[in-house]
């Protein structure tokens, strides 16, 4: 891997590499923790703050894995923390300020312990303006590395423990698949699970293909041998995760590769299997009949849509119109009875008319989705929509927001009301946020319910009778 420049010794990211693509298949190799690095945490212990996307949360699990097997602890209070690493998300302008502000804020803490280490990873990390402003503004960030090397945690780690000296290394090719890394899970009975890395699709606003890298897949039996490791240890739930799953295998020269891995993950016999996201372009029939045929496959979909107007979905390079979105849905709607449905909507993507947006209101219509991520248009450098003019105003988008928002909420309501009085089957993650007294978890639907049960039944599929309806949530008691 040779690094793009040269600052110092530091390895710093580049967009125009990052954009590059090779038609090699990537290959693999296995994760070892290197000898000296076993007890450099011995007595000390880490926090991490995971932002973003499940990808990042799975990355956080292979963090903080690492940092255990170095002897390091968990803790959640930042005072009380050696190492603090930030894993971070770059799809949007927002989410970049916030983090930058809470780094920024830990500066007195720094001062006041200079053995403290702050690392800076995740997508963020991946951008050649961020890591410059980190290099010069933020002088307590002592490690920063990326998205393609989080194997390297370790090493680079103990380099900073050992010479005190700023670490930097971010790569803009994405070289290897690593296996056998180590994972400290977030949840026992619910795991995401990597089927492919990395995003080929170039959605002209967004971020990902330059942070993650070309599309890698893992091959079939890694993922199928992480899923019955997970049903040996308890786990009832997998997830299966990439940024476009509909187009697993392609780099491994597979045609519909995703209908057959998900017919061999559904043939594990683990008890529940979901996956994000979907790409409405690379849907295929198969894939929805492979659905229909395992139950353990969820009845319920996140396909992000994006917009309803043709136009704009030309201009942000989705493949795809309003009206071949709709057919999918059909299709899956009529094959899979009960399947719920979730998207992800964008509001003033440059130039985007009132009859663009009316047009997303009408999709919204039509598909009536059980939940809706809806974002405001944030440009992102180095992606071609930042350079698109765009003469629509920021009150206006904010408006459409808030328009956008209040129908989507009223067809959530209007969906969940069909589930009062029904029995679900609910997968318990223990007590609810709120109320220790109260438990919820997520029904085969994706519903989130809260319920009422004479003991605790966590990591338990239990049937549920829904007897309170909410738009984001349902209510219920365990019978
Ligand atoms: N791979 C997934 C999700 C990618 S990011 C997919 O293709 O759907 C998650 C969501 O963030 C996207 O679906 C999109 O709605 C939103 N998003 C991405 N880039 C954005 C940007 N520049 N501004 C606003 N929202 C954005
Ligand atoms: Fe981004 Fe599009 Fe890839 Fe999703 S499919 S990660 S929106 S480029
Ligand atoms: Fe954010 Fe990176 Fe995920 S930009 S959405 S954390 S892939």
């Amino acid at each position: 891997m040779k690094p793009m420049k040269k600052d110092e010794n530091y390895i710093l990211p580049d967009h125009a590499a990052e954009r590059r693509r090779s038609r090699n298949a990537a290959e693999t190799a296995f994760f070892e923790m290197g000898e000296q690095n076993r007890m450099a945490g011995l007595h000390k212990k880490y926090y991490i703050r995971t932002y973003g996307c499940q990808a990042n949360v799975r990355d956080g699990e292979t963090m903080a894995g690492m940092l255990e097997m170095m002897g390091f602890e968990k803790t959640e209070d930042m005072q009380e923390a050696d190492v603090l690493l930030f894993n971070t998300c770059a799809v949007r302008q927002a989410a970049e300020e916030r983090v930058l502000g809470e780094i920024g804020s830990l500066k007195p803490m720094i001062l006041a312990h200079p053995e403290k280490i702050i690392g800076l990873c995740g997508c963020m990390a991946q951008e050649e303006t961020i890591v410059r402003r980190v290099l010069q503004k933020y002088p307590q960030v002592k490690l920063i590395f990326g998205t393609h090397n989080i194997h390297r945690l370790p090493d680079l780690l103990s380099q900073v423990m050992h010479t005190g000296n700023r670490m930097v290394e971010v790569l803009s090719e994405e070289g290897k698949i690593v296996e056998n890394l180590p994972a400290k899970r977030t949840q026992q009975y619910k795991a995401f699970v990597n089927i492919m890395y990395g995003c080929n699709k170039f959605c002209t606003y967004c971020i990902v293909p330059y942070t993650r890298g070309k599309e890698r897949s893992r091959t079939r039996q890694d993922i199928l041998r992480e899923i019955r490791d997970l049903q040996e240890n308890g786990c009832r739930e997998a997830v299966l995760l990439g940024q476009n799953v509909n187009a697993y295998g392609k780099d491994l020269n597979e045609t519909d590769g995703f209908t057959a891995l998900l017919r061999d993950c559904a043939r594990t016999g683990i008890d529940r299997i979901r996956f994000y996201t979907s790409h409405p372009r690379d849907y295929s029939s198969a894939t929805i009949d492979v659905m229909r045929e395992y139950p353990n496959i969820m009845p319920s979909l996140h396909l992000p849509v994006q917009s309803g107007s043709d136009a704009i979905l030309k201009r942000m390079n989705r493949g795809y119109t309003a009206e071949s979105y709709m057919r999918l849905y059909d299709e899956m709607k009529e094959k899979i009875p009960g399947i719920t449905f979730t998207t992800d909507l964008i509001v003033g993507f440059p130039d985007e008319s009132d009859e663009d947006f009316e047009d997303t209101l009408k999709l919204v219509d039509y598909c009536r989705f059980d939940l809706a991520y809806s974002f405001i248009y944030s440009p992102r450098e180095g992606t071609p929509a930042a350079s698109m003019p765009d003469s629509i105003p920021m009150e206006v988008k904010k408006e459409r927001l808030q328009i956008l928002n209040s129908r989507l909420a009223q067809y959530a309501n209007e969906n969940n009301q069909r589930f009062k009085g029904q029995v679900l089957e609910v997968l318990c993650e223990g007590s609810s946020k709120k109320n220790d007294d109260v438990y919820s978890g997520y029904s085969r639907e994706n519903k989130l319910v809260n319920f009422r049960a004479d003991r605790n039944p966590e990591g338990e599929l239990v049937n549920v009778e829904i007897t309170d309806i909410h738009s984001f949530s349902l209510d219920g008691k365990a019978l």
